[in-house]
């Protein structure tokens, strides 16, 4: 599609060579309101090496840069050059694309040939998937779909934590008090009990720590029950965790977690000391960072054991080796900021320029109405009730409707409701989860955004819509067209900014604002007309914006029912 911006760009430059293209790029404006035109150029800049009054300069610039097939009008105001778009140009090109590419509208191949990396959710296995770790998923899943659609070659990796001395202390508790026939019936639930048991039992009884650290090493050291064990607890509480990906329609490509780096760690360690980067401190390896103003990182404690930090590393330098990644995005929490800027420098320090594609996306807290979510408080919120109770809140609403399978869509609505609400806004944003607001068909929110594509797409059957008809795109000039027309257009540019910034709220903002440039329209204008020619311009455009709200949807890992 044409670049608006680079045309002025270009035909700017050829009139002014004094000044660089890529300047001139960053010289041109969008006005605050287009009655103002669609795009300005500031002359100010021009008037040292012309000598002329900078108004001077804007009209006679104006002049040669007439356009009329791209530009209604280009005309100076002061000192400014403002450009109004040729509306019927401007909807054949949108509409144009969107008739070529269809459901790959807004789609690029920038990222071919580019590995990406987006390591995310990675919830501890043995403990229960609160609501804390939907922001994980969520935003990590979204981040992974938007470089896909930009054609980066993603890989999802789930880094479980399962390892580390809780599965000592697991395995030991299972010994004492567990049975594994229970465990298995309720893995989560029971190993969160067996864990705060052995918490509370160590406190009088210190020899079970040792017991605990003993299990610990016996799995380094592949010990096959207590590797039996170990595998009871991540695979049952793996089916569980996996039931909730379900319903959040994701999927990931590893589940590599931390167990699986742990033959790789001596290799790694040896590293480090060979490399000059570790060094002894009470008999622990550690790598001071002092002189980058962090804490020491802890690479092996005294008792020899590795901890999370290792695993970290040694993930790093595996998936450079095996993905040889563009990037290497980790999608955490921001209560982890000093752990990556240690993991980075670290890998920085052995030598890795790489350690500059690896990239913490980081974001806040999410709390209920209540308080917030800790499990101190013991007001544990699971996921899945979550994602259950939002479903069963939408079912109330839509089940007098005449649509067909309510669960499922109720489903769709429910967990989409849920997942917007968590990319609205900017990741790094501690936020309150409100169910009403969450839930409600009304306002910023999951269910008018399908409300809307849903309504758009019994539109299009009503009105018999086929895209083998030809249209004539230049009907559509009013503003309320010009305004969906401009969204269509800019899409690429969200997702592009989006991806740049791993800010999936760009997209969810920019869909909410089609659907409302949309409703608008559709409450002022009639779509399906009598006049034949009318009509299949304006269903065009809703075609238009019916793409653009599913891609965006599903960019964001929801669905777009065809009917609500
Ligand atoms: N399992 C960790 C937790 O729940 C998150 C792991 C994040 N990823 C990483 N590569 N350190 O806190």
């Amino acid at each position: 599609m044409i670049n608006y911006l680079h045309l002025i760009a270009d035909k700017i430059s050829e009139q002014v060579p004094e000044l660089e293209r890529d300047e001139i790029l960053r010289l041109i404006e969008i006005p605050p309101s287009f009655d103002m035109g669609d795009y300005a150029f500031p002359v100010f800049q021009l008037a040292k090496t012309y000598r002329k009054a900078p108004p001077i300069i804007a009209a006679e610039l104006a002049e040669k840069l007439q356009d009329e097939v791209h530009f209604s009008k280009v005309e100076s105001k002061a000192a400014y050059i403002n450009f109004f778009l040729n509306k019927a140009e401007f909807s054949k090109i949108v509409l144009g694309e969107v008739y070529e590419n269809a459901y790959d509208f807004g789609k690029s191949d920038m990222g071919s040939g580019k590995n990406v990396i987006v390591e995310y959710s990675s919830p501890n296995i043995a403990k229960p998937f609160h609501i804390g770790h939907i922001r994980s998923t969520v935003i990590g899943n979204a981040i992974k779909n938007i470089y896909k659609y930009l054609g980066y070659n993603t890989i999802s990796i789930n880094h479980l934590g399962d390892y580390g001395t809780q599965f000592g202390m697991l395995i030991t508790a299972m010994k004492h008090w567990g049975d594994e026939e229970v465990v298995k019936a309720d893995p989560i639930r029971e190993l969160l009990k067996l864990y705060v048991r052995i918490n509370a039992e160590i406190e009088e009884d210190p020899s079970l720590r040792d017991e605990a650290r003993d299990w610990f090493r016996r799995l380094e050291d592949k010990d096959p029950e207590a590797v039996r064990l170990w595998t009871m607890f991540r695979e049952e509480s793996l089916k569980k965790k996996k039931k909730v990906y379900g319903m959040l329609n994701i999927e990931f490509d590893h589940y590599t977690g931390e167990a699986f780096y742990s033959d790789y760690m001596d290799a790694v360690i040896d590293e480090l000391e060979i490399k000059g980067v570790t060094k002894e401190s009470e008999g622990a390896e550690i790598v001071d960072l002092e002189p980058y103003g962090m804490p020491p990182m802890l690479i092996k404690k005294s008792d020899g054991s590795t901890i999370y930090a290792t695993r970290d590393i040694t993930a790093a330098i595996y998936r450079k080796k095996t993905f040889d990644f563009y990037k290497n995005i980790y999608v955490v929490g921001s209560q982890q900021n000093l752990h990556f800027s240690q993991l980075f420098k670290v890998l920085d320090l052995m030598g890795y320029d790489w350690a500059y594609d690896c990239v913490h996306v980081a974001f806040g807290m999410v709390s209920l109405e209540e308080g917030t979510l800790s499990t101190r408080k013991g007001n544990v919120v699971f996921l899945e009730d979550v994602l259950k109770k939002a479903t069963e809140g939408i079912y109330e609403i839509i089940k007098d409707r005449n649509v067909e399978d309510k669960e499922k869509l109720a489903e769709e609505i429910g967990v989409g409701a849920v997942i917007f609400q968590e990319l609205f806004n900017d990741r790094i944003k501690d936020y309150v989860f409100d169910w009403d607001k969450t839930l409600s068909f009304e306002g910023d929110t999951g269910p008018y955004v399908q409300y809307t594509h849903a309504r758009i797409s019994s539109l299009l059957e009503k009105g018999e819509f086929n895209t083998e008809d030809t249209v004539d795109f230049s009907l559509l000039e009013t503003e309320e067209e010009l305004d969906i027309l401009r969204l269509l257009y800019s899409f690429q540019d969200v997702i592009i900014d989006a991806h740049e910034k791993y800010q999936p709220y760009y997209v969810t903002r920019h869909v909410v604002d089609l659907a409302k440039a949309f409703n608008k329209y559709y409450n002022s204008t009639s779509i399906n007309v009598e006049d034949l020619e009318l009509k299949k311009a304006r269903l065009a455009l809703s075609y238009g914006t019916k793409i653009v709200l599913h891609n965006g949807l599903e960019m964001l890992g929801m669905s777009a029912p065809e009917k609500m």
